[in-house]
């Protein structure tokens, strides 16, 4: 694909449990963003079923394209390149989206270009109205991961830091279980500690190496387990309890991302992955970066949460440097290319 202005690309999210398809202009247009939720198929399981999300993708893929064709008024012929999230991600679920991208590909000759999903998520704040310069500090929070980056360029990630154990959205999830408040566990518990104190309850905060850029959330976990078995005699409500462990979250969260900023010289930081919806956390990073003279930048919580128009826009940026995947590109489910990837 040639530099131009107006590219239009088509991108396919299939990772996990959303079934999503994008249409994007250039660098920093969506024209569509469409997302196709299957909570309802996997709630009364409490957590996503690998099996269950592949089948349910095979059903939506095509309505979902097309729907997102309509939105942005577009059609296959007008479409210049295809971006797909090849991983990291449920293999049977990626392979759904993965299929599809290719057989559109080849059915159109448009070039195709495969996304590593964790770059999609940073990808979404390019399209913010307030986009960070690079180079930025990016904090990576969604169910799977919890990722300090610094991102020196459009395709350019130096990786800083990760968690040792559950990402924070997993915590999340896993807490929200154990208190009895269904699945998916973190918009719940963000809405029910509203009405809990945050400080009634002091859960355990994992700092680690106070200069190392790691992060651990399983001792936290732990303790919220043991308070709630009453090994602890908590007298806490659950939306005490709620909010408590939302505290001790973006209490690391915040801290670790402004320093990751401040090691880094960086006067931007970007917070990005389905755990950046969360209010508390938005507000609290919001506050300690003014105190930092470091400015924020968090993408809508559409954009935050897996959707197809971050996968685009990667992958606009992708096919313009001539990133062109073959028909024998494979889904991954682990994180690779950990360390420093440069584009
Ligand atoms: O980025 P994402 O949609 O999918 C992954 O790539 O994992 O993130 C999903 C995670 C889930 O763990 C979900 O509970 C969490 O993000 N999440 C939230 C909120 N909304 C979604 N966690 C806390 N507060 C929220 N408002
Ligand atoms: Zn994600």
């Amino acid at each position: 694909m040639t530099k131009k202005q107006h590219d239009l690309v088509l991108g396919i999210e299939t990772s996990c449990d959303e079934t999503a398809a994008a249409v994007t202009c250039g660098a920093d247009t969506i024209l569509s963003n469409v997302v196709w939720s299957q909570i309802a198929t996997h709630r009364p399981y409490g957590g996503v079923v690998p099996e269950l999300a592949a089948r349910k993708h095979m059903e939506k893929i095509v309505p979902v394209v097309e729907e997102a064709l309509a939105v942005a008024g577009a059609d296959p012929t007008s479409i210049d390149g295809v971006a797909v999230t090849c991983g990291p991600g449920l293999v049977g679920a990626l392979l759904v989206g993965l299929s599809f991208a290719k057989a559109f590909a080849y059915a159109t000759g448009l070039p195709l270009t495969g996304v590593n999903h964790l770059h999609g998520h940073i990808a979404a704040v390019y399209v913010h109205r307030d986009p960070p310069p690079f180079p930025f500090v990016a904090l990576l929070v969604s169910g799977g991961h919890t990722n300090l980056y610094y991102v020196a360029g459009p395709m350019d990630f130096e990786h800083m830091g990760q968690t040792r154990d559950d990402a924070a959205g997993e915590a999340f999830d896993k807490v929200a279980k154990m208190l009895g408040l269904g699945y998916p566990g973190g918009i719940v518990i963000d809405q029910l500690s509203r009405q809990g104190d945050p400080d009634r309850i002091r859960f355990p905060r994992a700092f680690l190496d106070k200069t190392g850029f790691d992060f651990s959330f399983s001792g936290l976990k732990t303790a919220v387990a043991r308070y709630v078995q009453g090994e602890k005699k908590g007298t806490g409500g659950i939306p005490d309890i709620a909010a408590g462990f939302q505290e001790a979250v973006v209490d690391v969260l915040v801290q670790k991302g402004i320093s990751a900023a401040r090691a880094r010289a960086c006067h931007h930081l970007a917070l990005v992955g389905g755990v950046a919806s969360n209010h508390r956390l938005r507000e609290r990073m919001k506050e300690a970066a003014q105190e930092a003279d470091i400015a924020v930048h968090i993408p809508n919580s559409d954009l935050c949460t897996d959707n197809a128009a971050m996968i685009a826009v990667m992958g606009y940026h992708q096919l313009c440097q001539g990133d062109i995947s073959s028909m024998d590109l494979d889904a991954y489910s682990k994180t690779r290319n950990l360390q420093h990837v440069r584009g």
